[in-house]
């Protein structure tokens, strides 16, 4: 692969470095999968992925799209998948600024003068056999697609004047997301099957609440799942809602102006929710009070200061 091939790491990130048709090649590195509480819907959304990326007698991986609202957890299917393979997953989030070169690799100059080449998530993640997921890809301009068009056909190449024309390792899976439609009729066609995302059943999401409330009693999944029972509630949406009001609730429990009762709980996830507008400006006027404490001569600021940065969490009351 490389005449020599060292690892460059910072703080941040750590990648590979080689020398490649003598250019100075920093290496995309794979994504980092975090512990990730995955709950599994119900509609068995990671076996239907697993049997498209499958090799079931000899059949290629196909070129799989997940479509659906935001927030509904493609992003984090995906995560999962490459972890339950056992494979690197490398990552490429489009935007209305995602070009060519993010798909290809760059040529990017040297401190010293001299110019290196940074290859892309595609690159690696088709050279090492890996698991490649384009994350909304339906915000890229069309004009920037283009590189695509070889590596989803059959024989999946990508064509860079800086690297050739390197073929996919047998084990290279592309993956994509998007919330829309992929305007491009070219690269569409290429990927099936399309699997539609929707939100998880509010049983599923009690249990994405519970794995990320870990400390919180009973009363607030009953109370939130029974407040949201006609919301089509994202699991994004559940967990923002649910976290802010439990955490504005567990403030005001330590400060002594609210009770771990179920009328209180309820009142911080309408404020939480937007849907208690008086409850919601008194909040406010409090935290402003609060958190810019030091100014109006009382000490609450730094207290407030001390348990949104988590030092008090043994106080907890749950
Ligand atoms: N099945 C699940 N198990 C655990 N957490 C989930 C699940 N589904 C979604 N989540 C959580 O919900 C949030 C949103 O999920 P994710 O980012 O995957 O949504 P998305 O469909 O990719 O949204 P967008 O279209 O905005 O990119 C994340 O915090 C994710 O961890
Ligand atoms: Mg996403």
């Amino acid at each position: 692969m490389s005449e020599a091939t060292i690892t460059h790491s910072t703080d941040y990130a750590s990648w590979k470095v080689s020398i490649r048709n003598g250019l100075k090649t920093f290496h995309h590195p794979p994504e980092h999968i975090p512990d990730l509480n995955y709950q599994e819907p119900d509609d068995g959304l990671t076996e239907k992925i697993l049997s498209a990326l499958s090799r079931v007698d000899g059949l290629p991986p196909h070129n799989v799209l997940l479509k659906g609202p935001r927030g509904s957890g493609k992003t984090i299917v995906w995560y999962r998948t490459a972890q339950i393979l056992g494979v690197p997953l490398y990552y490429l989030g489009g935007s209305y600024g995602t070009s060519r070169g993010d798909l290809l690799g760059e040529v990017c100059p040297q401190q010293d003068g001299s110019f290196g080449f940074a290859t892309s998530a595609l690159f690696e993640a088709m050279e090492n056999g890996a698991l490649f997921v384009f994350d909304d890809m339906d915000k890229i301009p069309e004009s920037s697609l283009t590189p695509l068009l070889s590596v989803l056909n059959e024989n999946r190449v990508l064509h860079s004047s800086y690297v050739g024309s390197p073929c996919a390792n047998e084990n290279f899976m592309f993956c994509a997301t998007a919330n829309r439609e992929i305007s491009n009729a070219e690269i569409r066609d290429r990927l099936s099957p399309v699997i539609n995302v929707s939100y998880p059943s509010k049983a599923t999401t009690e249990k994405i609440l519970r794995s990320r409330l870990t400390k919180a009693d009973e009363k607030w999944f009953k109370l939130f799942m029974h407040e949201c029972k006609s919301d089509k509630l994202s699991p994004r949406y559940a967990i923002q809602v649910l976290t802010f009001a439990y955490k504005m609730h567990t403030i005001a429990y330590q400060k002594g102006t609210a009770k771990n009762t179920e009328s209180d709980i309820l009142k911080y996830i309408r404020i939480a929710k937007g849907s208690d507008k008086k409850d919601q400006e008194e909040q406010n006027s409090t935290i402003q009070k609060k958190t810019y404490g030091k100014t109006t001569k009382d000490t609450d600021g730094l207290e407030i200061f001390s348990l949104l940065s988590g030092q008090e969490q043994d106080k907890s009351k749950h």
